[in-house]
């Protein structure tokens, strides 16, 4: 009878060698450095975003924090697939406060809490932004091919983004 503890550590060495292949594909790629740039602006309007949720007063107030609240988690999701994706290609994804500020591109206004209004139109703004971002990397990106997982996952997160701006936007028609 043949040991098949043998032939399943055989298989798991040989897939560990196929992953260490496949990350070969982007390691630190400049699709990579600019998923890492992308991400510092998903946590930039993350963090807005969770702020507002907090900050958020007047007659809506229940309506608007709790739709606050599905949009920060729907962001927390972004930013663990984008990181997680960054890994599997084989570059690191950024992960300190020191980092994410150095590249964030997204504006802040710290001190002010703006109004409603002024809240899902600032966000509606950010969420433009990132959308014009993910389109660059995905149509001009500087290598001849970006690997299809990667373009799958980006243009998802694009779409995640335009189904949030519409969300924002209707929240501003009168
Ligand atoms: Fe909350």
């Amino acid at each position: 009878m043949k040991d098949s503890t043998a032939k399943t550590a055989y298989d798991t060495k040989s897939n560990v060698k196929k992953i260490k292949n496949f990350e070969n594909i982007n390691e630190s790629s400049e699709v990579t450095s600019k998923m890492n740039q992308i991400l510092a602006d998903e946590f930039a309007v993350f963090t807005k975003t969770l702020n507002y949720h907090w900050n958020v007063t007047g007659p809506r107030f229940m309506t608007i924090h709790q739709f606050l609240g599905k949009q920060y988690h729907e962001l927390l999701g972004i930013m663990d697939e984008l990181a997680e994706r960054i890994r599997i290609v084989g570059d690191r994804p950024m992960g300190t406060l020191a980092e994410f500020s150095r590249q964030i591109t997204v504006p802040e206004k710290p001190g002010t809490i703006p109004n409603t209004s002024q809240m899902m139109a600032d966000l509606l703004q950010d969420h433009l932004t990132i959308r014009e971002e993910l389109i660059e990397l995905i149509t001009k990106n500087p290598e001849s091919s970006m690997d299809p997982g990667t373009e799958d996952l980006l243009i998802n997160v694009l779409k995640t983004h335009e189904e949030m701006a519409w969300i924002l936007s209707s929240h501003l028609e009168h």
